[in-house]
């Protein structure tokens, strides 16, 4: 039997980066972890080798694009599948390999295997050598794993998940996907630039739900505009594959041929076999495990962070919540704004979002002013070569505290970031207004977006 201060669950942004905390704050730590690599959905199949892919395709599709409109003249430029998926490979190398440094570094000790909650502050691990662990505290950062539809089958091939659109050995002709969110967009458009035709079939009348409805709908129709076809308001009852070509059955329309079918349908907390009946915790309806504001589950010395738990399905988000969760338990405090959790889509151009929507102003009877403010006016975005988008501000009328900002153009992901800061601050539009951001660079569309909100926006 091991003895520990902390034993993590879970080697994932929430789990690997709380784990970190907790040594440096001084406690025997260790992480159990059934894959063979640390890191988690994000590091091994998901946020990692999705921006490699994403990046990788970009290059290709902007090698294969106007280049020679800017003077630069490329002759056969061609697609190496499999050297792209190589790179996308040794990105996440490396990557997991970092975590295992760092865990060195920080005298953590990981064990390999299947981690499983046997009793109060008692865990044991299939697969390793170890016969158990015993801890003070437990931490819960299993994550989430894919959703599907009734009706789909998954044969961990030709219909499949995120997993499998990282790494179809070929460019797919027709590659039909379910769920126009995060992961839909994402992949959809990765082999959209590799060549496939692609089609998204969405539940809801739009695109990316949660997202300012104004911003999606301009997302749409880029989409539509680089090729993307949709079908909105659809509703899929089932996909089957004959192991070579696969049939996606809508209601009320007819049903679609395409080769390869990925299903991005949303996410679902991974409980399984976590033993959380053996110390009393029960699930929610919807299986996520219930915590208090200290990350703190009914059990007690039993604690769960990160997608596990519900909220946005983020790594940041459990990342920081992992933080906290230590802070408070070693410290006695430990805190995370919600409010200013930034969200982004990888897609070309990038939509990032933080604070309110204008739906969710409207919705509570919110006053505020608008702001807004085009990448096509800004000399860098010119120069660059990528002028679609814009950035929205959105202020209280009254104090003119920012309260949501919303971007869709190139780099929104890095320029969200400006936001949530003064968001964290308290922030009001003047305030960013009255900063000054280096010209010529895209940030300066953040500022013209809150002159705007007081409509005086220098440039337009
Ligand atoms: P999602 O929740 O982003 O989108 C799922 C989409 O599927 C929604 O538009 C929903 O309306 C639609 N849908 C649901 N049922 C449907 C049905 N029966 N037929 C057609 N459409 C249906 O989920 P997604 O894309 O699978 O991503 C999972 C999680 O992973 C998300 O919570 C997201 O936050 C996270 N993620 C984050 C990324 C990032 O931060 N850039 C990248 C990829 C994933």
């Amino acid at each position: 039997m091991a003895e520990h201060d902390l034993i993590v669950i879970g080697g994932g942004p929430g789990g690997y980066v709380a784990a970190i905390r907790a040594a440096q704050l001084g406690l025997n730590v260790g992480c159990v972890e059934k894959a063979s690599a640390l890191g988690g959905t994000c590091l091994r199949v998901g946020c990692i080798p999705s921006k490699a892919l994403l990046e990788s395709s970009e290059l290709y599709a902007e090698v294969n694009g106007n280049l020679a409109e800017r003077g630069i003249v490329v002759d056969g430029a061609q697609l190496d599948l499999s050297k792209m998926l190589k790179h996308k490979d040794r990105v996440v190398r490396a990557l997991t390999g970092g975590i295992d440094a760092l865990f060195k570094k920080n005298k953590i000790t990981r064990y390999n295997g299947h981690g499983r909650i046997v009793g109060p502050g008692q865990v044991s691990v299939s697969g390793d050598e170890v016969s158990g662990l015993s801890a003070k505290h437990i931490l819960i950062s299993t994550g989430s794993v894919p959703s599907s539809l009734p009706g789909i089958e998954l044969d961990g091939d030709r219909i499949g998940t995120s997993t499998e659109a990282l790494a179809y050995s070929e460019v797919p002709d027709h590659l039909v996907v379910i769920g126009a969110g995060y992961i839909g967009l994402e992949m959809g458009t990765v082999w959209r630039r590799l060549g496939s035709q692609v089609t998204v079939l969405e539940y809801l009348d739009r695109i990316l739900p949660g997202m300012d409805s104004d911003i999606a709908a301009e997302a749409l129709k880029i989409f539509k505009k680089q090729g993307l076809n949709f079908q909105l308001g659809c509703k899929v009852t089932g996909a089957t594959t004959d192991g070579k070509s696969c049939t996606v059955e809508i209601d009320g329309a007819d049903p679609i041929t395409c080769d390869r079918v990925l299903v991005s349908v949303g996410r679902k907390p991974n409980t399984t076999d976590l033993g959380l009946e053996t110390v009393g915790i029960e699930t929610d309806p919807r299986g996520f495990i219930p915590v208090d504001e200290h990350f703190a589950t009914s059990a007690d010395g039993i604690y769960a962070i990160g997608d596990v738990i519900g909220g946005a399905m983020l790594a940041h988000k459990a990342e920081e919540e992992g933080v906290a969760c230590i802070e408070q338990i070693v410290g006695g405090y430990g805190h995370v704004n919600y409010n200013t959790i930034p969200g982004v889509v990888y897609t070309s151009p990038e939509i990032a979002s933080v604070g309110r929507t204008e739906d969710q102003l409207q919705e509570a009877g919110v006053a505020y002013r608008k702001g807004e403010f085009p990448f096509i006016a800004n000399g860098r975005a010119r120069a660059v070569g990528h002028t679609e988008g814009r950035v929205k501000i959105l202020a209280d009328e009254q104090t003119d505290r920012v309260l949501g900002v919303h971007i869709i153009g190139p780099h929104a992901g890095d320029l969200i970031a400006e936001a949530a800061v003064a968001m964290e601050f308290g922030a009001s539009s003047e305030d960013i207004a009255r900063c000054c951001h280096a010209h010529p660079t895209l940030a300066e569309v953040v500022k013209e977006a809150a002159l705007a909100v007081d409509g005086r926006a220098l440039h337009i």
